[in-house]
């Protein structure tokens, strides 16, 4: 009865979709994104150096794209409850997978997701990404739907698209007038115009592809778990986002843990049988809110060029710091942590003075010079990060590409 759940230990981009891919590989025959939107970019790189980015399509998608993987499994995709969609995004982001045709035997995706509708769109951008440094990829203002019980859900629209649209359209008009009727300039009135129109441009044409992959059955999960499949949830953002946290309002919209997951899948918690916690050997964070282990320019600067610190969503600069124990810790403890993987290690090896932050203070450790098990400081590295979190199974990437990852044998 296995599952694994990877999460994000810091505040995003730990590298989670990377770890994902690696599992999916040779593991997993179900891979779940079970939170958040759009707002997510998992970068992944196969044996042969090529680069996907995925935003709501769960990371297994990737598998089936590259020549030469070693997966014996079919794999299925499932973008469960959770999760808020954009249709035109997915419908775009599923043809950007030329290799290999995504049917509906690779993905699956619940009735039950609410709709990120234009309008959410529109609002976070005029709302909310000044303010905190969204993504604006509409996520706040559709879960606000979400809760307040007025979503459009994702079987709505396939069963009834004109009426789904009627909603969309309501909604829209109604906050253009409101948004007229403030202090708003004309012209983002005019651009909101271009952009629903845009955005509904061939909404028929879209909704008729992604009506084929809705889930039929919400009980799947549940039963793939019961026939003994190896199942994969993949966490997206990290639990420094968390909206159940005290970094509130700094935050996104969902809960990016394992308290998500379970919500999201409908698994409990006596089936989830092993928790992978992500972390970078450094921090980054994008948005507001507090950074205690932020790091002077010139260390951020080397970070940030060559860990190539840029959104895969938005390609905003992120801003780099020490790993910060403190916050792994706090989502150690929340989630039940098995088992950390530590990344871009490499990357952090060009550092002469690192620090890490620990017990609110920044403690220095010896400069890191490979990534092996054979190198002293590396080690060293890794008894650190044992003993100040106290697990003491850890694995680590050695670089970007799938497969280049060691698994700790524990
Ligand atoms: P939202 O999720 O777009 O509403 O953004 C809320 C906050 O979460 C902002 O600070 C974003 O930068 C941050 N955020 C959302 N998704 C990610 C992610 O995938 N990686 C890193 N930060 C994220």
């Amino acid at each position: 009865m296995p599952t694994k759940l990877v999460l994000g230990l810091q505040h995003g981009d730990e590298g989670k979709g990377r770890v994902v891919d690696d599992i999916a590989e040779y593991w997993a025959d179900v891979v779940v994104r079970f939170q958040g939107g759009g707002n997510a970019g998992h970068t992944v790189y196969d044996r042969e150096g090529n680069k996907y980015v995925t935003h709501i399509l769960p990371v297994g998608i990737v598998i089936k794209q590259s020549n030469n993987h070693v997966s014996r499994r079919n794999m299925t995709n499932i973008i469960s409850r959770g999760c808020v969609l954009n249709v035109i995004d997915l419908y775009e982001e599923i043809n950007s997978f030329k290799q290999k045709e995504i049917t509906p035997n690779d993905l699956q995706i619940s009735g039950y997701c609410p709709l990120i509708e234009p309008t959410h769109i529109l609002l976070d951008r005029l709302k909310y990404q000044g303010k905190l440094g969204t993504t604006a990829r509409g996520i706040g203002p559709a879960y606000s739907d979400f809760y307040a019980r007025d979503s459009i859900l994702f079987k709505d629209l396939v069963c009834n698209p004109e009426e789904a649209l009627y909603k969309i359209q309501e909604k829209f008009f109604n906050f253009q007038t409101e948004i007229a009727q403030s202090n708003v300039d004309g012209e983002v009135i005019n651009e909101n115009f271009d952009y629903f129109n845009n955005w509904t441009k061939n909404y028929r044409e879209i909704v008729d592809c992604v009506s084929k992959f809705l889930m039929e059955d919400e009980s799947i999960i549940i039963d793939l778990y019961n026939e003994g499949k190896n199942i994969l949830l993949e966490g997206a953002q990290g639990c420094g986002l968390n909206i159940y946290s005290n970094n509130y309002p700094d935050v996104t919209s969902s809960a990016p843990t394992v308290g998500g997951a379970l919500n999201s899948t409908g698994l409990n918690h006596n089936q989830i049988d092993e928790v992978i916690g992500v972390i970078k050997s450094y921090k980054t964070k994008v948005g507001t809110g507090i950074f205690p282990s932020r790091c002077d320019e010139e260390n951020a600067n080397i970070l940030a060029k060559i860990g190539n610190e840029y959104g895969a969503t938005t390609g905003r600069p992120r801003k780099c710091g020490w790993l910060d124990l403190d916050e792994v810790n706090q989502a150690i403890k929340m989630n039940g942590v098995d088992h950390l993987c530590l990344i871009k290690t490499d990357v952090f090896c060009n550092i002469e003075n690192p620090f890490i932050y620990h017990n609110s203070e920044l403690n220095e450790i010896s400069k890191v010079n490979h990534v092996s098990l054979e190198d002293k400081s590396f080690v060293e590295l890794l008894e650190t990060i044992k003993t100040k979190t106290g697990i003491n199974k850890v694995s680590f990437t050695t670089g970007p590409k799938r497969g280049e990852i060691v698994w700790s044998e524990m």
